[in-house]
């Protein structure tokens, strides 16, 4: 019997430059008290122009192989999660491929935009549990700054920079993988997009003179998209392994808005709030790369003990969603 897919190591990376709220009040019409009542958000990094998607990827990668006590050469294969790779093609894969020296490794981007850390998670489940391979990077990386209108208030506010990456392993100890549930929903593909630049409008002149290379984004609408389908998916996927809300030490939500987060904790009646953990507050919506920097974070600052579970959710463009059951095993 092939063993369950455990998180035997993360990691992940932020760029150094911060820009606060005060920052965007010189660059568009807006203010820190709409931003924090809005948004919960504080400050968010940005990526310098010389680092890209990639870069970012690779410093999270490097962090979750030596927390995982691996070589690169013992990862089997690399699935990148991104809506911001370097180029549409070679994949960001490759590019951390070689800069990490994964020798053995095949691997591929995936896009499941700010679910794409869950995603990522149950294709590497997948993979491991069928023994097709044993090691697994995954990694989430983004460079929402390179898709960002700084013109535009309703979305500029909203995102930042950064890389998250966990080792998914059949050895080892650390965080298994109970459960993976994941939706979609291309009903709604047009309320978060980026409309130009794909075989539908490829990138022209007026694409450019129109902005339409930058995100665009009904928030409303993606508002409340987003809690319900968070809240479902919680909910599910703790139903398909049995498990209550009770038995949840952590739940860590996309961080895309502390109002979507809070209204997410309502739904969770058992849970205390200080054990929602959040990080939108100082790196704004990171996309794919959201949850597993708090899952690195939260892994980092407090034990986590024998038997403990951690639930993760995400929700994004597609839209998608999804959650997934970790179960600390240290013995
Ligand atoms: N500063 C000041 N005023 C602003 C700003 C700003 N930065 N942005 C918008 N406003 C104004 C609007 O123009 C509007 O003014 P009006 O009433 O005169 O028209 C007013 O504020 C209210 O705007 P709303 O859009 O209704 O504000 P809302 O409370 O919905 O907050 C927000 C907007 C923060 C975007 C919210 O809707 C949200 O978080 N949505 C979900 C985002 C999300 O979850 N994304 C996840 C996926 S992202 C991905 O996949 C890449």
């Amino acid at each position: 019997m092939v063993a369950k897919a455990k998180i035997i190591g993360t990691g992940s990376y932020l760029p150094q430059r911060v820009l606060s709220n005060r920052d965007l009040e010189q660059m568009v019409e807006t203010s820190d008290e709409w931003i924090v009542s809005r948004t919960g958000m504080k400050e968010r990094r940005l990526a310098r122009a010389d680092e890209f998607t990639s870069h970012m990827g690779t410093a999270a990668a490097i962090a979750a192989i030596a927390d995982a006590g691996l070589q690169p050469d013992q990862i089997d294969f690399i699935l990148v999660a991104t809506i911001t790779p370097d180029y549409y093609f070679p994949s960001t894969a490759c590019l951390i491929q070689q800069a990490i020296g994964a020798k053995r490794a095949g691997g591929i981007d995936i896009q499941a935009a700010c679910t794409g850390y869950i995603y990522a998670l149950s294709i590497a489940k997948a993979f491991v549990e069928t023994g097709i391979y044993k090691n697994i990077l995954v990694v989430a990386a983004e460079k929402l700054s390179s898709i960002t209108d700084y013109k535009d208030r309703s979305t500029c506010v909203l995102f930042g920079d950064g890389a998250s990456a966990c080792v998914v392993s059949s050895e080892g100890k650390g965080l298994s993988i109970e459960s993976v549930r994941l939706g979609a929903d291309g009903e709604q593909a047009e309320s978060i997009i980026l409309p130009a630049g794909g075989s539908r409008q490829p990138a022209s002149q007026e694409t450019v003179a129109n902005g339409q290379h930058y995100i665009k984004m009904a928030g409303n609408e993606v508002f409340k998209h987003a809690v319900r389908r968070m809240e479902s998916a919680c909910k599910e996927c703790l139903d398909s392994i049995g498990v209550s809300e009770k038995e949840i030490s952590w739940l860590i939500p996309h961080q895309a808005n502390m109002r979507i987060i809070d209204a997410i904790a309502k739904r969770f009646e058992h849970l205390p709030s200080d054990r929602i953990f959040k990080t939108v507050q100082k790196y704004g919506n990171t996309s794919a790369s959201s949850v597993g920097i708090a899952l690195d974070e939260l892994l980092r600052n407090y034990a986590i003990g024998n038997g403990e579970q951690i639930l993760l959710t995400a929700f994004g463009s597609g839209f998608t969603w999804g959650a997934a059951v970790l179960k600390s095993e240290k013995a």
